[in-house]
This record gives C-alpha cells, sequence and structure tokens, in this order.
C-alpha cells in the first residue's frame, strides 16, 4: 500500500509499505478516508523528537472504514465508519480505569526509551516514533488499530467526515486542557497558539461557561477563524503586550485558566528567539518554552496552567519562583482521547462544535510532502492539511 514516510529530517516521500496485518486478537484494520496534519507531526519532521526510523510511517489522527476485525473486537463490524484516539490505550489498566488513557501502562509495546527519559512510559501512539511504541502511523492507505474497542468510535451519521476527524486528536486535545485545566463558568481563560489545538480549546473553555476566552497567536487567519468560528476574543502578540492586556480584559487579576498550545517549536519576538533556538540546535536545551513562560507569568495568583503543547526533554529559564510564589497549579498531558470522544461526536452531531473550518488544505495522499510544507510554512492560510488516501 501507499504511504507517507519519514526519510530524515524535513525529508518526506509517499512509498510502498506491506500491508498491516492483524497481530492481536483485539486489533482492527481501518481503511483510512481522511488523515490530517498535526502540529505534533512538525516536531518529528524537524527532528526534535528522538527515535524515529528512516521509512517510519507518520499520521495519528484519521477516521475510516472497518475493513478487518480480530476475534476479541465486539464494538466494530467491517463496514463500519470510525475515528480513532491517536493515543493507543489498552482499557482495562490501573491507569484506563482513571480515565488517563495517554498514561496506559500497556499502549506503549516499548516503553524502556521513556522510561528512562521520564521515570515512566506513557501510553502509545500511532505513527509517532519508536519512543511511543513505533506504530504505523495513518497517513496511509489503510491503518492496524490496536485495543480496536478502546481506541476506535463509531462515528453518528448526522457528523460529517470533516467535523468528525477532528475528534480523533485536536478536538480531544484541547477539550481536556479546558477539562482538566479546571475550567469553570465565569473564568477568564486565555489560550495561547490559533492552530487547531488552541482553537478547540477555547471552543470548550466557551462550551464549559468561560466568561471571556481569549487567543494568543501572531498569524492574523488564524485569529480571524478564532473569532468567526470559536466565539473568543483574540490578541495578537506582535502588536499588544499580552500579559497587560490580559490583566485589563480580566478584571486586573489575570486569567484563571492560562492554556499552552504552542510547544516546543515556539516562536517569540526579539532576542530570546535566538538565544533559545541556538541552545535548542545545540543540544543544550530540547524545547523552546516561550509559551509555557508566558502562560505562567500572565496567570493570576492561585490560576490553573496546563500544557498542551508537546515537550520532550529540559528546559532553560524556567520560571519556578513565579510557580511557587503565585501558587499556580501546572498541569500538562497527552491526549486522552477515548475520554472524550463520544461527548465530542454528540457535540459535533447537534451543531455546537463545528470543526470544518480547520481543513484548510484537503489533497491526495500522493501530495502529502507538499501539504505538509505548506502546513509547516503556514503558507496559504494553512491550519491543517488533511489527506485522502
Ligand atoms: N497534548 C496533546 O495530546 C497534543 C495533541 C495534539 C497536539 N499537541 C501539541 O499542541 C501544540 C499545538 O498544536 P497545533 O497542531 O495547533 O500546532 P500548529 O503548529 O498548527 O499551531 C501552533 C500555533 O502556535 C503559534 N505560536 C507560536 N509561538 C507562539 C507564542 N510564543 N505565543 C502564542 N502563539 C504562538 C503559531 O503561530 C501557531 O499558530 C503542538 O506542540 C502539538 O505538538 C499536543
Ligand atoms: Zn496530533
Ligand atoms: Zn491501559
Amino acid at each position: 500500500m501507499k504511504a507517507l514516510q519519514w526519510q530524515g529530517v524535513n525529508k518526506l516521500a509517499v512509498g510502498e509499505v506491506p500491508d498491516p496485518e492483524l497481530r492481536n486478537p483485539g486489533d482492527m484494520i481501518v481503511k483510512v478516508g481522511k488523515t490530517v496534519t498535526c502540529g505534533s507531526d512538525l516536531h518529528l519532521l524537524g527532528g526534535y523528537i528522538p527515535f524515529m526510523e528512516k521509512g517510519d510511517v507518520l499520521g495519528h489522527e484519521f477516521l475510516g472504514e472497518v475493513v478487518e476485525v480480530g476475534p476479541d473486537v465486539h464494538k466494530h463490524r467491517v463496514g463500519d465508519r470510525v475515528v480513532v484516539s491517536s493515543f493507543i490505550a489498552c482499557g482495562s489498566c490501573w491507569y484506563c480505569d482513571q480515565k488517563l488513557f495517554s498514561l496506559c501502562d500497556n499502549g506503549n509495546t516499548n516503553p524502556a526509551i521513556t522510561e528512562t527519559l521520564w521515570g515512566h512510559a506513557p501510553g502509545g501512539c500511532f505513527g509517532y516514533s519508536h519512543a511511543m511504541g513505533g506504530n504505523a502511523g495513518s497517513h496511509a492507505e489503510y491503518v492496524r488499530v490496536p485495543f480496536a474497542d478502546v481506541g476506535a468510535f463509531a462515528v453518528p451519521d448526522e457528523v460529517s467526515d470533516e467535523r468528525a476527524l477532528f475528534a480523533s486528536d485536536s478536538a480531544s486535545t484541547g477539550w481536556m486542557g479546558a477539562d482538566l485545566g479546571g475550567v469553570k463558568p465565569g473564568d477568564v481563560v486565555a489560550v495561547w497558539g490559533a492552530g487547531a489545538v488552541g482553537q478547540m480549546a477555547a471552543r470548550a473553555a466557551v462550551l464549559l461557561g468561560a466568561d471571556r476566552v481569549i487567543v494568543i497567536d501572531r498569524l492574523d487567519n488564524r485569529l480571524q477563524q478564532v473569532e468567526k468560528f470559536i466565539g473568543a476574543e483574540t490578541l495578537n502578540y506582535e502588536r499588544t503586550d499580552v500579559s497587560g492586556e490580559l490583566r485589563e480584559r480580566s478584571g486586573g487579576r489575570g486569567p484563571d485558566v492560562c492554556i499552552e498550545a504552542v510547544g516546543m517549536e515556539a516562536h517569540s519576538p526579539g532576542p530570546q528567539f535566538a538565544f533559545d533556538q541556538l541552545k535548542q540546535q545545540l543540544r543544550l536545551q530540547t524545547d523552546r518554552p516561550t509559551a509555557v513562560r508566558d502562560a505562567i507569568h500572565a496567570c493570576r495568583k492561585g490560576g490553573s496552567v496546563f500544557v498542551l503543547g508537546v515537550y520532550a526533554g529540559f528546559v532553560d529559564k524556567f520560571p519556578l519562583g513565579a510557580l511557587m510564589n503565585k501558587g499556580l497549579t501546572v498541569r500538562g498531558a497527552q491526549m486522552h482521547g477515548q475520554r472524550y470522544i463520544p461527548m465530542l461526536l454528540e457535540r459535533m452531531a447537534a451543531g455546537e462544535l463545528t470543526t470544518e473550518h480547520l481543513a484548510t488544505h484537503v489533497m491526495p495522499l500522493d501530495q502529502a510532502p507538499e501539504g505538509y510544507r505548506i502546513f509547516k510554512e503556514k503558507e496559504d492560510g494553512c491550519v491543517r492539511a488533511v489527506f485522502t488516501p
């Protein structure tokens, strides 16, 4: 079958790979209908996430048709239209019982790397390096879905492919940021990053009853989408004193909840950017934590900061003093898709949560390398490139 393969840093190619096969009784095979790029893939492309191997198939967000099921798959039948969580979880370990699915003890079949790096191994992920299990990704004609009864969900007829696709990752991630960040009715919520993840976090905050939701970025086309489709306010950090303006919009206190949806390749104005980038490229720090620093600085005393952006290792100039003295709660996580997807599909069916505007560029899988280039360069207003294998 055809698949998009990682061939090295900033090198992608569509090639032929073997068709996936069932390996365990709970597996199923999905014929991929739509699969979409994610900011997380850019970290793989740029070589910031280690343990990629030449030829690895990328992609972790997808929707498609079930074509084969193992004997232990009971929820799905051949022909069903399903959307699949990007993180892989067993559904029966202690973490899965706590609904912390991306922390599953059995989702990652290659736990040694992350145990060494972080002390414990999180669950596995499709198309996301050998540190996350080395599972073949979804930018392909077919994909093997382990623990299919746990990670795949039937899409209701009234929800289109274009909408349901985003339940796979960005909508679940965004919802988790608002939910576990503790957004309550009446809160002021600030979100850094107006990519699909930031937009979905902002929409979740709106739906959870936040009084004001403010999204921060520098790309005007994305901020315009936020105003038009998400129902939130915006700030362009290149033209505004963000911290001052956030205080102004929150009765002088600062936001109650700050959600960071930018990640390890953050941009920042001024000399700090060159400093962080150089240190990252020399591997003196692995990540550029600009937006996390900003969120901690802006957050009100006693408030909560949720890190959705992906980070891999160590950072420099982390404002531990502000965190401690301001009494902040700082949390982060990879997405617990299995916890949110059924509710998100219901909200999608009810028209509360729309995502079609995120799919700015739709193309066949053959054009995926070009799709990634446009997405990475944020060219032509690209928010997400969707491939149709
Ligand atoms: N936790 C999870 O499970 C999970 C899931 C999906 C994605 N992610 C991560 O979330 C992050 C965002 O993903 P995305 O797909 O929306 O990415 P994206 O690349 O499409 O968007 C990132 C946005 O951040 C903006 N940005 C850069 N520097 C900024 C700064 N200093 N302040 C404010 N905005 C800034 C960019 O202009 C861009 O619009 C990535 O790090 C991705 O890896 C995490
Ligand atoms: Zn993703
Ligand atoms: Zn588990």
